[in-house]
């Protein structure tokens, strides 16, 4: 056995647990600045926020011309950035914090555009641009936090997963579509 446990003692962890109850998940063992990970999880929401409403506006315009495929491809995408908003909203409780959903400031929060797109084409590539910010803004994200909170890197890790998946899917649909990707 190494001479440095790699626990602390099952008594030290138990006197710690007990003093600040009120903080709930939040032990003193919790090493990330945690003020800084609120205001970068309630970006993150505003970002979710704004791509659901991005893919529910695309995926009622594709529908209205005809695109069912793609239009179903947005709604799916729309209602997993919901889910992402959902989960990035219970962890900031979690941590003690408010979800921000107020719609007053949404775009400046965000790191992702609105933009409604004139063509199929268009909209694809606008969600495919807000997918790969949002992809390196999660990256930044799980990077900067290291191993300091490993509960909010496993979930930024699990929608950075989705986020590529997206991008790979409005890829596709581009190439379906007959054009080069966008450069
Ligand atoms: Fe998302
Ligand atoms: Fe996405």
């Amino acid at each position: 056995m190494p001479d440095k446990p790699f626990l602390t003692d099952i008594k030290t962890l138990r006197q710690r647990a007990r003093q600040h109850i009120e903080t709930g998940a939040v032990t003193p063992g919790y090493k990330a600045d945690r003020e800084t990970v609120v205001r970068l999880l309630n970006e993150a929401l505003a970002t979710e926020i704004v791509c659901v409403l991005r893919y529910r506006r695309h995926h009622f315009m594709a529908n209205g011309i005809n695109a069912q495929s793609v239009a179903q491809e947005f709604l799916q995408h729309a209602n997993e950035e919901q889910a992402h908003a959902d989960q990035i909203a219970m962890r900031i409780v979690q941590l003690g914090g408010e979800p921000n959903f107020s719609p007053e400031g949404l775009l400046t929060r965000s790191h992702a555009e609105y933009v409604e797109g004139d063509s199929l084409l268009d909209m694809i590539k606008e969600d495919l641009i807000a997918e790969r910010i949002a992809i390196d803004s999660y990256r930044e994200m799980v990077a900067w936090l290291g191993h300091d909170d490993p509960t909010t890197v496993r979930m930024l890790e699990g929608i950075l997963a989705m986020e590529e998946e997206h991008a790979e899917d409005l890829v596709s649909l581009i190439e379906e579509l007959g054009k080069a990707p966008p450069r």
